[in-house]
């Protein structure tokens, strides 16, 4: 804070920040993400243990952050050909790159394969020979590791976990999936098998639910070597490490837990008698959250005596959407007046057409006027990323404070932008319509339909295409819609999916 009772971030004070580059603008201390990144660094230094931290810029991905990891000796995980590209645009080298993703679509593996990716991690059996497919084509090999879902539940925000064994994510421990994968990933010599990975959840507080999937996943590495011949030469239990959004947040401090998380991982492999493989770590939030501060200029304000007293910002669940989406608290600050008594209890809005709008509630601030200067902490970590455009807002600018300089990570969209993608219907820029009309599909599917139905009738009085020729239920002659019906006289129950759509069958 500076004597005049200001804010400063990075040396550098927020009326300077806002006059030069506006509001809402979020702000980065250079100096504490890279002291973040060496804190993770640090534990397996010190004890001479392999390891390889890797940044999950899903939490912040812009290219200037992906260089800020690169120069800090990270790797990266991406978890798709966005993510990719922008590391790529850094520089980044594509032999420290980790592919992630539940459906990375033929066209992101390509991608991948083609510029030289460190490791993909495999999450599901499509994706095995989907994989194997393109790489037998293109005549590669990639290193691969299994994400294994090991049922441990981290005790976090519901949305947001994802070891459990219920998940989109990876292969089940329990159901025998995991193995099932690793039989068929030997069966690809294009598909080198490295080691597994798992990810149990985000903002974890404890070592806990660490010590518990590392456990899980030394059993199933020694399940792999013996019945399999498969090695572990690598292990990432992923990233997840919590932060503290508010007073109510307790997190480890990150040397602590990290230390704490290489003793169960060891302890747990030592009980089995086998070697540790190389350590992974994937952080995002705990590396960006609290390194960023998004500032915004007070607006309006709305006091309903006896309930409540609203303050409106610049900007809100577009470039904040985690109140609304998770209902993630947040703390807030009028910056230009620090030193002022915080005796105005009120609750921050946005300006968005949303009544779920609300960045933070019940907050005790200096009374505030318009044009002051509100700070929210702890925004780095996927508030830029899930920003939209809802309203047709433009989002913010972001940039990089240290030593009283500042640099622009991200440049602050403009109100033409909102419709630079946008195509006229009438005038110049208009696209020319494509005929997609139903006519010609209708007869195309009627045709190869007497096709079908002809070629492998499995059932008599079979000749309506493909309904016919696998009826799961009795009187089921009308396509999809009646090969699976989930309720009686569910005829249309495809088509009653969508009861407020012209839906044509053809
Ligand atoms: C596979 C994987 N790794 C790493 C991360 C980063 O988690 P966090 O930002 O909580 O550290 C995530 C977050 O969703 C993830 O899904």
């Amino acid at each position: 804070m500076l004597a005049n009772g200001e804010l400063a971030i990075g040396g550098c004070a927020v009326t300077r920040l806002v006059q030069e580059f506006d509001t809402p603008l979020y702000v980065y201390d250079e100096v504490l993400i890279r002291d973040l990144m060496r804190t993770y660094r640090q534990p397996f230094e010190e004890r001479g243990i392999r390891s390889r931290i890797a940044y999950a810029c899903k939490a912040f991905c812009t290219v200037g952050m992906c260089q800020i990891a690169d120069e800090e000796g990270l790797w990266l995980d991406v978890v798709s050909a966005g993510e990719l590209h922008t590391a790529l645009a850094a520089g980044f080298d594509p032999a420290r790159i980790c592919l992630h993703g539940n459906n990375k679509t033929d066209t992101e593996l390509q991608f991948a394969i083609a510029e030289g990716i460190g490791v993909i991690v495999i999450d599901n059996f499509h994706e095995i020979e989907t994989l194997h497919d393109l790489l037998e084509r293109a005549g590669k090999a990639v290193d691969v590791m299994l994400r294994v879902a090991p049922g441990v539940d981290a005790h976090t925000h519901e949305f947001i976990s994802t070891g459990q064994q219920d998940s989109k994510f990876g292969f089940d421990l329990y159901s025998g999936q995991i193995e099932q994968a690793a039989a068929l990933v030997r069966e690809h010599p294009a598909l080198r098998f490295v080691g597994l990975h798992s990810h149990i959840g985000s903002q974890i507080f404890d070592v806990e639910g660490f010590r518990l999937a590392a456990e899980r996943l030394a059993q199933l590495c020694v399940l792999l070597r013996t019945k399999y011949g498969m090695s572990t030469e690598v292990l990432n239990l992923g990233g997840g490490l919590g932060v503290r959004y508010t007073a109510k947040d307790t997190p480890t401090a990150i040397l602590t837990l990290v230390r704490e998380l290489i003793q169960v991982t060891e302890s747990a492999f030592a009980s089995h008698n086998m070697a540790l493989p190389l350590l992974m770590l994937e952080p995002g939030r705990s590396i960006v959250a609290q390194a960023g501060t998004t500032l915004y200029r007070m607006g309006s304000r709305k006091e309903i005596p006896g309930v409540r007293t609203y303050v409106a910002v610049d900007g809100g669940m577009t470039d904040n959407p985690r109140p609304a989406l998770y209902g993630a608290k947040y703390e807030a600050a009028v910056a230009n007046r620090m030193r002022d008594p915080a005796d105005d209890l009120v609750s921050i809005a946005g300006k968005c057409c949303e009544s779920g709008d609300m960045l933070v509630w019940d907050a005790l601030l200096p009374r505030a006027n318009p044009g002051d200067i509100v700070a929210v902490s702890c925004t780095g970590a996927y508030n830029y990323s899930m920003a939209s455009n809802y309203n047709r807002i433009p989002r913010p600018a972001a940039v990089l404070v240290a030593h009283g300089r500042a640099r622009v990570l991200v440049r602050r969209e403009q109100a033409s932008d909102m419709h630079r993608l946008d195509a006229p219907l009438t005038g110049a820029g208009a696209l020319p319509g494509v005929d997609l009309g139903v006519g010609t599909l209708a007869a195309e599917a009627a045709g190869a339909a007497e096709e079908h139905a002809g070629a492998r009738p499995m059932t008599a009085g079979a000749a309506e295409g493909h309904a016919g020729a696998r009826p799961m239920t009795a009187g089921a002659a009308e396509g999809h819609a009646g090969a699976r019906p989930m309720t009686a006289g569910a005829a249309e129950a495809n088509a009653g999916a969508l009861p407020n759509t012209d839906v044509g069958i053809l």
